[in-house]
């Protein structure tokens, strides 16, 4: 996948950006604050994965472009794939509404001229994003694992994006139910309808997600060895919240990872042993107001040498493991949609001892594009500097970097 132009009106610094991007590798050379992230930002926006900084795409618009009557945002990209390209569109638009003197925010988002959900840009445009706060995937609470796994899927499979986002409206209208019940305001037959709603979609996520992993943990495993010089190995395994295959009475029930490790759990199996969960969970459940299991509160374990990273791993072990799945993820999202995902890199290489770097650098060869932002060149081999084309970034403006 190849992004070939980049246009930006008023997304945070950037008033006006209209920029080629060459295949290969790209650096973005700038001091501090003058738009690196921001612009890496903007096109993993295009991906249709929410920013991976604000939760409110009103801060995306450029602050003086607010003061001005109808304010608004807009990001285009020319992407090429598989010897065809599609003009990508989003607009970010402040509805005047009498409700609120702030306005309504509005999105639209157009793929070759026709209106799309935001969530149908995935299979236009992938793109693996790394940045210095990654390591949260590895050490960080569950969400941050959760994400991971979430971001990568929606990119990779439409119809998994769609459940998603159909669970989390589920999960909260199950959540406010439970919150009525617990007042003695709701009759249960209305909480089994949810319930049927609610295990239809997380069997579907679980599924998704274990499966997922499982890919997942078969590329990243010969990495990591590759990465720590064949010192150490590396397993992840899904964690669901629940035993989603209880063995039948009368038997010693499987720990949860082994019966989501063997082959051939069905989502009709998963299904069921989540209704049966919240049977047996009801009584807690309506006493707490929120729904205690499910795929928003499982978690994968990633381990090393047999070791928990979560809870042992050492910082130089968790950031090899980060590296590792995220260039497996590189090559799984290659795997399942026939394209090399672009690859974002948000100064990660200060991040990294001499030796991680250089594997690093040398993964990043073997893709389509790469678009990298630094504040010091010297990160870079002189052979990866002359292969790369060098822009210097400067408070919203983008040029080629002197020689
Ligand atoms: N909505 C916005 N409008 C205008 N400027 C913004 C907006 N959001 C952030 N900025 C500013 O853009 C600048 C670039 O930020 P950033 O991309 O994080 O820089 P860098 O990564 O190069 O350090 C910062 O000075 C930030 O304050
Ligand atoms: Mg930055």
């Amino acid at each position: 996948m190849h992004l070939k132009h980049l246009s930006l009106t008023n997304f945070r610094n950037f008033i006006r950006l209209e920029t080629d991007f060459a295949a290969g590798s790209t650096i973005l050379v700038g001091g501090n604050g003058q738009g690196k992230t921001s612009l890496l930002e903007a096109i993993h926006y295009l991906t249709g994965a929410a920013s991976f900084h604000t939760a409110s795409d009103r801060h995306l618009i450029n602050f003086l472009a607010l003061e001005e009557p109808s304010p608004f945002a807009r990001l285009v990209a020319e992407i090429e794939s598989q010897e065809r390209i599609q003009r990508i569109e989003i607009r970010i638009v402040i509805e005047s509404n009498s409700q609120s003197s702030e306005g309504r925010v509005r999105k639209e988002v157009l793929v070759n001229g026709l209106k799309r959900r935001m969530r149908e840009l995935a299979s236009s445009f992938t793109a693996v994003l790394f940045l210095p706060q990654d390591l949260k995937i590895i050490e960080g609470a569950p969400g941050n694992r959760r994400r991971f796994l979430d971001s990568s899927l929606a990119q990779a499979d439409p119809t998994y994006a769609a459940a998603l986002s159909e669970y989390q409206k589920v999960l909260t209208q199950r959540n406010a139910l439970l919150k009525k019940s617990q007042e003695g305001r709701s009759p249960l037959d209305q909480l089994t309808f949810w319930d049927e709603q609610l295990c239809d979609l997380a069997a579907s996520l679980i599924r998704g997600r274990a499966l997922a992993l499982r890919e997942l943990d078969q590329l990243a495993a010969p990495i990591y060895s590759k990465l720590t010089r064949n010192k150490e190995t590396l397993r992840l395994d899904y964690q669901p919240s629940f035993d989603p295959a209880p063995q039948p009475d009368g038997q010693l029930e499987l720990p949860i990872d082994a019966a989501l490790g063997r082959t051939g759990i069905s989502r009709e199996e998963i299904r069921k042993g989540m209704l049966e969960a919240l049977e047996r969970n009801r009584g807690d459940e309506i006493a707490r107001g929120v729904t205690l299991q499910g795929p928003h509160r499982d978690d994968f374990r990633p381990r090393s040498n047999g070791i928990d990273l979560r809870l042992y791993g050492s910082r130089g072990q968790n950031r090899t493991a980060m590296l590792a799945m995220k260039l497996a993820e590189i090559e799984w999202l290659k795997q399942r949609t026939g394209d090399w995902p672009i690859l974002l890199l948000d100064e990660v290489l200060a991040e990294l001892d001499l030796e991680r770097r250089e594997d690093l650098l040398s993964h990043i060869s073997s893709v389509t594009q790469s678009i990298l932002t630094t504040a010091d060149l010297s990160m870079f081999t002189e052979p990866f500097q002359d292969q790369a084309t060098l822009w210097q970034i400067d408070a919203g403006t983008i040029a080629p970097r002197p020689e």
